[in-house]
C-alpha cells in the first residue's frame, strides 16, 4: 500500500515528539519526507536529525510542490489561516496542534473549507489517546459505572518559567494549556457543554496572558465538570481525572498530563470490590501522538468521523472562547451559544 506523504510545518519543540510518535505508532500509513520552517537552523537540525529528503523554508512552496499528501502543523497559533486554507485548496489533509485556531469562529471556517473540500482535517488532542484515558472512555462506555454525572479535571504544576511566543500571547492558561484538559473533559462526559463559568488570574511576571484558571461547565442532561489547572503550585504537581457515575466512580492519578510517570487508575462500581490498574509508557506524549496521527489517515477516503476531527474540536472551542468571555465578567455564567455567535 502507499503510504500517505506528511510534510512537517514548523519543525520546533514539539516537531520532535510528533515524527517519533508517527514512525513508531503509524509507519506502516505514513512517511515524513519534509519539513518546513521559516528559521533556517531549526530546519536544518530537525532535518539532519530525521534525515528528511525534503525541507522548506516557505510554506507556499512546501504546499505547491506536490511531495505531500497530509500537513501537520506545529507552529505557534499565529500561524493557521495562511497554511490551513491554501493546503485545503490543494487536497491536502491536515492535523493541526491545539489550539485549533484563536477564536471559535475562525475555526468553523477552518472546517466549513475542509468538508467542502472533502478534506480530512484534525486537531492534536493527543492526549485523550493516553492510555488512562482512553480505558476511563472504555470503561464509562461498557456502563459500568453508570450514567456520568461529574467530571472533575485537576491539573497542578510549577510552571514559573515560559519563554518564546507563549509569553506574549494573550490566551495562555486555558487556550495553550488547559484546552487539552478541557478536550477530556468533555470527551468523558459525552455530551455538548451549555454553560461555562470561569476565573483567572494572571500571576505570572514573565507574559501577558493567565496562569491559573477555576472553571465549572455545565453539558447537557446535568452533567458537571470542574477544572482547576494551576501553573503554581510549588510542589506536589498532580494531575488528576474523577468522573462520577449513578453506578461508581473512577479516578486517575499522575504527576502530570503529558509526563511518563506512572499513572493509576482507580475503579469502583457500586458493589464490587475496587481495583487499580497501572499505566506507564515510555514517551506517552510521543506515542499519544503517533495515535492521533494513525486515526486522521485510517479516517481517509471513508466515512467515519475522525475522534478529533476538526468538527469535534468546535466544541472544546466553544467552551475556551465561552470561558475568556465568562472570565472577562469575574466569572458570570456564560452561554456557550454566545460562543457561538460572537
Ligand atoms: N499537544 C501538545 O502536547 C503540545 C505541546 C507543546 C506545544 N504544542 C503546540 O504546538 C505548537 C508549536 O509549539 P512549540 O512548543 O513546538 O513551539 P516552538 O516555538 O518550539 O516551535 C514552533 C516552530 O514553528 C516555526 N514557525 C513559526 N512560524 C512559521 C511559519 N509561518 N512557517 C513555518 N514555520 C514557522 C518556528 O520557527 C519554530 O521553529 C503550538 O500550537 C503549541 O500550542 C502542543
Amino acid at each position: 500500500m502507499k503510504k500517505y506523504r506528511i510534510g512537517i510545518v514548523g519543525s520546533g519543540g514539539i516537531a520532535r515528539r510528533h515524527i517519533e510518535g508517527y514512525r513508531a505508532i503509524a509507519g506502516d500509513l505514513c512517511e515524513v519526507v519534509a519539513a518546513c520552517d521559516i528559521n533556517q537552523k531549526t530546519l536544518d537540525n530537525y532535518c539532519e536529525t530525521y534525515k528528511l529528503p525534503l525541507r522548506f523554508t516557505s510554506t507556499k512552496e512546501l504546499i505547491e510542490s506536490g511531495e505531500v499528501d497530509v500537513i501537520s502543523l506545529l507552529t505557534p497559533p499565529s500561524v493557521r489561516d495562511d497554511v490551513i486554507f491554501p493546503a485545503i485548496e490543494h487536497g491536502i489533509h491536515i492535523l493541526v496542534e491545539k489550539p485549533f485556531a484563536d477564536r471559535l469562529s475562525d475555526a468553523v471556517s477552518f472546517v466549513r473549507a475542509a468538508e467542502k473540500a472533502g478534506v480530512v482535517l484534525g486537531v492534536g488532542q493527543q492526549l485523550r489517546y493516553m492510555q488512562d484515558t482512553m480505558a476511563a472512555k472504555e470503561i464509562i462506555e461498557s456502563g459500568e459505572i453508570g450514567d456520568v454525572m461529574f467530571v472533575a479535571h485537576d491539573h497542578f504544576q510549577n510552571r514559573t518559567k515560559t519563554g518564546g511566543w507563549r509569553k506574549d500571547e494573550k490566551r495562555l492558561e486555558i487556550s495553550i494549556f488547559s484546552i487539552h484538559v478541557l478536550d477530556r473533559i468533555r470527551w468523558l462526559a459525552g455530551r455538548p457543554p451549555e454553560k461555562v463559568s470561569a476565573v483567572t488570574r494572571y500571576w505570572g511576571d514573565d507574559v501577558r496572558g493567565e496562569t491559573f484558571t477555576a472553571l465549572t461547565i455545565q453539558f447537557t442532561d446535568g452533567v458537571v465538570g470542574t477544572m482547576v489547572s494551576s501553573w503554581h503550585s510549588p510542589t506536589i504537581p498532580e494531575c488528576r481525572v474523577r468522573v462520577d457515575g449513578t453506578a461508581g466512580s473512577l479516578l486517575s492519578v499522575k504527576k502530570a498530563i503529558t509526563s511518563d510517570d506512572p499513572c493509576i487508575l482507580t475503579i469502583h462500581p457500586v458493589g464490587g470490590e475496587a481495583r487499580k490498574q497501572e499505566y506507564l509508557r515510555k514517551s506517552a506524549t510521543s506515542m499519544a501522538m503517533g495515535e492521533n496521527m494513525k486515526c486522521l489517515l485510517e479516517s481517509i477516503g471513508t466515512e467515519s468521523e475522525f475522534m478529533n476531527s476538526g468538527r469535534d474540536n468546535l466544541q472544546t472551542m466553544a467552551i475556551v472562547d465561552a470561558a475568556y468571555l465568562s472570565a472577562s465578567r469575574d466569572g458570570e455564567m456564560v452561554d456557550v451559544d454566545e460562543a457561538w455567535r460572537a
